[in-house]
């Protein structure tokens, strides 16, 4: 029988048919898996919600003291974290509260710990600000665990911040309490700000839970800065809507003071949906779709270490998977041949830092007829990549 989910539906073409950079960047025939941009449809609540924005013409100036106040009622219920609407930012995505942490707690030749592989914006925040970053290393051979010896290894006298992101893009982990607690510890023995992304909160795989740093105590709290956003659970990322909070009044002003004039919030149609976003009531349709994305994420599994010499990492949250590709080749190298003889595109690893390389980022929330023709491409490439082999 046809399956019904909505899931389910989108094909090469209807996703071809719609604007977009991650299906127009290359050339049509090439599949892409890159960017980390979901193919699914919009839930259609959402949908009732811009409509309705777009009915009432509410593109004039607006306050966003609702939306604050739902935000900060939903970071109360679901994050455990208690902060006045008044200590709540909306920002447009969560890249703008990478930038504001970074200038809020570090000046110029400070260092700020990032881990290795990461998702790649931390690292040019840091360049651009004249940071140093230190890597922290996570290893594939260790599951990617958060290893907090090695993370106390890399503190120094200069360290002014730690750069969180949980769940992990590009490894797919969901930190453990003890992690969390580590790194919390490391923090406040030290006196270390901390930001935390958890913009994939939601993205959760296997009965995996996720809990916030800043829940866990105060002394962590006081030092820590949250952002979320809506663009990877909802299919809103062209809306760019995020928002951040610290429990810490002097630590926010900070981070308002240095936003005021230069960042200007979010826009209507994102105020539109956060109330019922943050509300919980339409929470089924994330459970719908992880449970979808899991049956994609067992295929892509199944299917790669079946074909070739691949390691695939449990994927415990996100839909971004980060295999290697067990042949000695650069992902530079992998890049070409994928898109050039497979006609498809993922993600280089080494984007995400040194330990990524050899490895390369695959979107997963897609329907499994996309999918099954992108590995089909994939697996037709292997013997080539077994002849290319590195003894
Ligand atoms: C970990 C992480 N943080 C931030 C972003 C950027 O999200 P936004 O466009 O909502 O700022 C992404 C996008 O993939 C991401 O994976």
């Amino acid at each position: 029988m046809p399956s019904t989910s909505p899931f389910d539906k989108p094909t090469i073409q209807s996703r071809l048919s719609v604007r977009g950079v991650k299906w127009h960047r290359d050339a049509a025939d090439i599949i892409p898996l890159w960017l980390a941009d979901q193919d699914y449809p919009l839930c259609p609540e959402l949908k009732d919600e811009l409509r309705k924005a777009v009915e009432e013409e509410f593109t004039v100036y607006a306050s966003d003291l609702d939306v604050r106040k739902a935000m900060a009622a939903k970071i109360k219920r679901y994050n455990k974290i208690e902060v006045p609407p008044e200590q709540v930012l909306l920002t447009q995505g969560v890249i703008p509260g990478m930038w504001l942490s970074s200038v809020h707690a570090c000046r110029p030749g400070d260092e700020m710990i990032v881990t290795d592989p990461m998702y790649f914006p931390f690292f040019s925040v840091a360049d651009r600000t004249q940071i140093r970053k230190v890597y922290w290393k996570l290893k594939l051979d260790e599951g990617y665990k958060f290893d907090i010896e090695r993370l106390k290894e890399v503190v120094t006298p200069k360290t002014r911040l730690i750069n969180v992101c949980n769940p992990h893009n590009p490894c797919g982990r969901v930190m453990t309490k003890e992690e969390l607690k580590g790194i919390a510890d490391v923090a406040v023995d030290n006196k270390i700000y901390v930001f935390v992304d958890e913009l994939w909160e939601d993205i959760l795989n296997d009965g995996h839970k996720h809990i916030s740093l800043a829940s866990l105590n105060p002394e962590i709290a006081d030092l820590t800065i949250t952002s979320w956003g809506f663009s990877k659970t909802w299919s809103v990322p062209g809306l760019q809507a995020g928002y951040l909070a610290c429990t810490n009044k002097t630590m926010f002003e900070g981070i308002q003071g240095i936003s005021s004039n230069v960042l200007r919030g979010t826009n209507n149609f994102s105020k539109a949906i956060a109330p019922l976003i943050c509300s919980g009531k339409i929470d089924y349709w994330v459970r719908d779709m992880n449970k979808y994305m899991a049956e994609v994420r067992d295929l892509v599994e199944k299917r790669l270490t079946e074909m070739g010499d691949f390691t695939v990492p449990n994927l415990e949250g996100t839909y971004l998977m980060f295999p290697k590709f067990n042949y000695g080749l650069s992902s530079q190298v992998l890049n070409k041949l994928l898109i050039d003889e497979a006609k498809v595109s993922l993600n280089l690893g080494d984007e995400f830092g040194p330990e990524g390389n050899g490895h390369m980022r695959i979107l997963t929330a897609t329907s499994k007829g996309i999918m099954n023709e992108a590995l089909n491409r994939i697996e037709k490439l292997v013997p080539k990549l077994e002849k290319m082999k590195k003894k």
